[in-house]
C-alpha cells in the first residue's frame, strides 16, 4: 500500500546521508598536513598529499631484509620490481616460471599499501630476454615464434598479478643508448620485419591480459640527452597515431653521463602530457662522479634530486618518481662492469647505514613547493 509516511530504511537512509554530510563538513576543518610549518612528513606521505607516486625499487635479497623492508614502507608509497619480473629470471628453463621472487614483492606492496610497478614484460638487454630465446627464434619464421612466445609470455605474467600490478612497463629502453634509433641489436627489431608491429602487439597483448592496468615505455636517457627524447617521442607518437592502448611514459633517469635541467624536464614532460600520456620517473639515481669540483657532492647531488621531484610535480600528468635502490649499499652502480670502477657512486636517496641524506628532505619539499598556497 502506497503511504506518504517515511519508512524506516528512508529514515536511516537520512541519519546516515546527515551523518556523512556532517562528517564531510567536519574534514573541511583544518587538520596537520605535510604543508604545516611543523610537520613531520615522509617523502612517501608527501608525495601522497600532491597525488604523487614516491617509489623505491626491491633489492636483490627480496623483502626478507627486514631493515631495508621498514625502510620501504615507512619511506614510500610505490614499489618496482627491479629484476624479479624481468623474462629471463622468470623463464630461466623454456617453459618453467619461477613466480618466487615476484610473488614475495607483489605481496610486500599488498600487504604495505604500496603502489606496484611491473618491470619489465619486453627489454633486449642484459637479462631482460631469457639465454634461451635466440635458440627458439632460430627454429623457422622468427617474427611469428615471437609473436607466440610473447603472447604465451603476457598472457602468464600480466594474467597472474591481474589488478595487482597497476601498472606496466611493457616495452624497456627500445632506442640505441644516447642515440634516436631503434637498437639495431635487438632481438625484437631483428625479429620483426616493422618493428612498430612490435610494439603494437606488446602494447595489445598487456591491454587484453589486463585492461585495468597503466602501461608504459620506458627510455632511459630521453631526460637529458636531446636525441634520446627526439626518438622516443617519434616512436610514442607513432603508438599514439595508431590507437595503441599506450598509458604512459618512462623516463628513468640514471644520471652518470650527464645531469638534468628542471625547465627541460617540465618541457618533456608536458610534450607527452600533450599526447594526451601519463608520465613517470621509473628509475633515478645521481651518482656523485657527476659532482668532480663540488665542495659538498651531497649537496648537488640534493639539488638535482630536487630538480626531478619538482618538476614532475609541477607537470600534471607526472605521477611519480621511483629511485632506483632504496639505499646507497645497495646500488647496482657500484656492481657493474662498467661503472664499478668509479664507486662509489652512493646516488640514491639513503646512505650505506639507512640514514637519509640531504636529497631526501630536497626532494620531499620540491614535491610540496609547486602546491604551497
Ligand atoms: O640473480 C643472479 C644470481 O643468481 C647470481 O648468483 C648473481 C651473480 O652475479 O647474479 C644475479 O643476477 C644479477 C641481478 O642483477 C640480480 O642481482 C645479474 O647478474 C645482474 O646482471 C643484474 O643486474 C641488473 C641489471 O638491470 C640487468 O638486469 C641490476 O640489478 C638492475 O639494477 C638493472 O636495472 C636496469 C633496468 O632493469 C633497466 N634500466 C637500466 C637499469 C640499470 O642497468
Amino acid at each position: 500500500m502506497a503511504t506518504n509516511e517515511p519508512s524506516w530504511s528512508q529514515v536511516v537512509g537520512c541519519l546516515v546521508l546527515g551523518l556523512s554530510v556532517l562528517l564531510a563538513s567536519c574534514s573541511d576543518a583544518p587538520s596537520t598536513t605535510c604543508f604545516d610549518v611543523d610537520a613531520d612528513c615522509t617523502l612517501g606521505e608527501a608525495a601522497g598529499e600532491v597525488g604523487r607516486f614516491a617509489g623505491t625499487t626491491s633489492e636483490a635479497r627480496g623483502w626478507t631484509d627486514e631493515p631495508v623492508g621498514d625502510l620501504v614502507r615507512r619511506n614510500f608509497n610505490s614499489v618496482t620490481s627491479q629484476n624479479e619480473l624481468k623474462w629471463g629470471a622468470l623463464v630461466r628453463t623454456r617453459g618453467v616460471y619461477d613466480f618466487a621472487h615476484a610473488d614475495e614483492t607483489v605481496a610486500f606492496a599488498e600487504e604495505n599499501g604500496l603502489r606496484m610497478r611491473g618491470h619489465v614484460l619486453f627489454w633486449h638487454r642484459l637479462n631482460g630476454p631469457p639465454a634461451w630465446l635466440d635458440a627458439e627464434l632460430d627454429i623457422g619464421d622468427p617474427e611469428a615464434r615471437l609473436r607466440e612466445l610473447m603472447r604465451e609470455h603476457v598472457e602468464t605474467v600480466v594474467g597472474r598479478y591481474k589488478g595487482r600490478i597497476h601498472t606496466w612497463d611493457v616495452v624497456n629502453e627500445p632506442l640505441v643508448l644516447l642515440g634516436d634509433q631503434v637498437d639495431p641489436e635487438s632481438m625484437f627489431f631483428q625479429a620483426f620485419e616493422n618493428y612498430e608491429d612490435f610494439l603494437d602487439l606488446a602494447f595489445r597483448l598487456a591491454h587484453e591480459a589486463d585492461p585495468d592496468a597503466k602501461l608504459f615505455l620506458n627510455e632511459i636517457f630521453a631526460s637529458f640527452n636531446q636525441s634520446s627524447f627526439d626518438g622516443l617521442y617519434r616512436l610514442v607518437q607513432g603508438l599514439v597515431d595508431r590507437g595503441t592502448p599506450i598509458d604512459g611514459v618512462g623516463f628513468q633517469g640514471h644520471y652518470i653521463f650527464g645531469l638534468p635541467e628542471r625547465e627541460v624536464l617540465v618541457e618533456r614532460f608536458q610534450a607527452f602530457a600533450d599526447l594526451g600520456l601519463l608520465v613517470e620517473v621509473t628509475e633515478l639515481d645521481v651518482s656523485i662522479s657527476q659532482f668532480p669540483n663540488a665542495v659538498d657532492p651531497f649537496v648537488s647531488q640534493a639539488e638535482v634530486y630536487a630538480d626531478v621531484f619538482g618538476a614532475c610535480s609541477e607537470v600534471e600528468a607526472c605521477i611519480g618518481v621511483t629511485t632506483w635502490n632504496s639505499h646507497d649499499g645497495a646500488t647496482w652502480l657500484d656492481r657493474d662492469a662498467t661503472f664499478a670502477p668509479r664507486a662509489p657512486h652512493s646516488p640514491t636517496l639513503f646512505d650505506e647505514e639507512l640514514n637519509p641524506k640531504p636529497a631526501y628532505d630536497a626532494a620531499r619539499e620540491a614535491l610540496l613547493e609547486p602546491h604551497r598556497g
